[in-house]
C-alpha cells in the first residue's frame, strides 16, 4: 500500500533520531519515496548523509541550500506529500506544530503540507506526563493528526516508563494500514460534474446560477485520496483540484457539460451529478451586443436544456451506480424522492435552501440522502469535505455490491 507514495519523514532532535535510518530503509523497502527533513537539533543525533543515502534524496533541513543557494519550497514539499510523518516528535517540536511557531522547515512544512500527518512522539516519561505536552498533543488530535502512541520501557535516561518512540516496524504499519483503508475506492473508476452551467445571451451576458463548485470538487477531492481514478466535469468555477489523480474538464454550457458526461459515460462505475445544470439555454444567442436603446421590454427566447441526469439513467448499464442532488426550497423530500426515480438513480442528496449554512457558496452542508431501497440518511450541518466523505461512503457500500 505504501508503493508510489510520497512520504516526508521529518526528524526532531531526540534519540530516538537514530532509529530513522531503519524507519527510512523500510518505507523505501516498502516503495515509498522518502523526502528526510531535519530539524537543526536533529542532525546533532544522526548524521544527514546516513539519511540522504538511504533515501536517495539529499536531505532538507534549511530553507535556503547553503552550497547552492537553492531555495526550498514547504509550499511544494506539502503539495508533493502523501503522508507527513514527524518521528521522533520532540516536545518542543509538538509544541510548535500545536502553536504554529514556524521558525524551522519542518514545521513550516507542517503548515503548509494537506495530507494526513503522523506523529511519533518521544521523550522522558516526565516531560511526555507534562500537562504541556498533554494539551499539545490534544491540540494536534484536534487539528486531525494521528499520534502514533510513544511506548513504556526503559529510557535513555535510564528511567522507565511512557516515551520511547514506537518501534520502526510498526510506524511503517501504521501508514500502511492507513492507506489500506483509505484506498477502499482503488481502481473505480467516478465521474462527476461539478459548479453552474453558464448559458450566453449575447457576447457580454450570460444566464448562470451561485453553484460554486465547492461540493462537487470536495467529492472529488474525496474520491481521489481513497484511489479512485476521477474525471471531474466542471463548469466555470475559481477552483483549483489539488489531487494529482483527478482528470480535469472544464466546460462552459449545459450542451458541453452533457457532451463530456456521455462521452466519459462508458468507463465510468460510478457517476456523481453534483452540477447546478442551467434548464434553459438561450435559443438565439446574439452575436453583438444587445442594446437598451434598441429594445424597450426585450424578451428573452429560451430552450429546455438535455437533462444530464437523466440522460444518464437512461444509458447506465448494469453495475454502474449513478447519484444525483436536489436543491430544494419547498417540499423537499417528495421533490427529491421523485427526481430519485425519474432519473433511475441509486441515491440522491437533498439539501434544502432552508437550512442554514447550507447550499450554494458556503463552506458546509446539511444533506440528507434518500436510496433506492427506501432509506433515508439524515446528516449533520458539516464541512462540505466531511459530507463529501459520508456520501463515499454510501457510494462504496454501492459499488461493493456490484
Ligand atoms: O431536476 P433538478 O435539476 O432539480 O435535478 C437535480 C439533479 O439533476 C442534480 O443531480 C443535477 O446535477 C442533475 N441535472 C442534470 N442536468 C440537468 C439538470 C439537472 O444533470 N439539466
Amino acid at each position: 500500500m505504501l508503493k508510489g507514495k510520497h512520504i516526508i519523514l521529518g526528524i526532531t532532535g531526540g534519540i530516538a533520531a537514530y532509529k530513522c535510518a531503519t524507519l527510512t530503509r523500510l518505507l523505501v523497502k516498502a516503495g515509498a519515496e522518502v523526502q528526510v527533513i531535519m530539524t537543526p537539533n536533529a542532525k546533532q543525533f544522526i548524521q544527514p548523509l546516513t539519511l540522504s543515502t538511504l533515501s536517495g534524496k539529499p536531505v532538507i533541513s534549511e530553507f535556503f541550500t547553503a552550497n547552492t543557494g537553492q531555495w526550498n519550497s514547504h509550499v511544494d514539499l506539502g503539495l508533493w506529500a502523501d503522508a507527513l510523518v514527524i518521528a521522533p516528535a520532540t516536545a518542543s517540536t509538538i509544541g510548535k506544530m500545536a502553536n504554529g511557531v514556524a521558525d524551522n522547515m519542518l514545521v513550516t512544512t507542517y503548515l503548509s503540507a494537506k495530507a494526513p500527518v503522523f506523529v511519533a512522539p518521544s521523550m522522558d516519561l516526565d516531560m511526555m506526563r507534562h500537562p504541556s505536552t498533554l494539551r499539545n498533543l490534544e491540540l494536534l488530535r484536534s487539528y486531525g493528526n494521528h499520534i502514533i502512541e510513544p511506548t513504556a520501557g526503559e529510557l535513555a535516561s535510564h528511567l522507565i516508563g511512557k516515551g520511547r518512540m514506537e518501534e520502526p516496524e510498526n510506524i511503517v504499519k501504521v501508514l500502511d494500514n492507513f492507506f489500506k483503508v483509505n484506498e477502499d475506492l482503488k481502481d473505480k473508476r467516478v465521474l462527476i460534474t461539478a459548479g453552474p452551467t453558464v448559458e450566453k445571451i449575447d457576447p457580454v451576458r450570460y444566464i448562470s446560477n451561485f453553484s460554486s463548485g465547492k461540493m462537487g470538487f470536495a467529492l472529488a477531492e474525496e474520491c481521489a485520496s481513497r484511489g479512485a481514478q476521477v474525471t471531474l466535469v466542471a463548469g466555470p468555477v475559481s477552483l483549483k483540484t489539488e489531487n494529482a489523480g483527478i482528470r480535469r474538464i472544464d466546460v462552459t454550457t449545459a450542451l458541453e457539460m452533457h457532451e463530456a458526461v456521455m462521452n466519459e459515460l462508458p468507463d465510468s462505475d460510478a457517476v456523481i451529478l453534483c452540477a447546478a445544470v442551467a434548464d434553459y439555454r438561450v435559443e438565439h444567442i446574439a452575436d453583438k451586443k444587445i442594446k437598451r436603446e434598441k429594445t424597450e421590454n426585450p424578451v428573452i427566447q429560451l430552450t429546455p436544456n438535455p437533462d444530464i441526469a437523466r440522460s444518464v439513467g437512461q444509458s447506465k448499464r448494469p453495475g454502474q451506480v449513478t447519484v444525483g442532488f436536489a436543491l430544494e426550497t419547498d417540499n423537499e423530500n417528495v421533490n427529491a424522492q421523485g427526481k430519485l426515480e425519474r432519473k433511475n438513480l441509486n441515491f440522491i442528496v437533498m439539501n434544502s435552501m432552508r437550512d442554514k449554512n447550507a447550499g450554494f457558496q458556503v463552506d458546509t452542508n446539511k444533506v440528507t440522502i434518500f436510496t433506492d431501497k427506501g432509506e433515508t440518511i439524515e446528516g449533520e450541518c458539516k464541512s462540505k469535505r466531511d459530507v463529501a466523505h459520508d456520501i463515499i461512503d454510501v457510494l462504496h457500500k454501492y459499488l461493493d455490491q456490484q
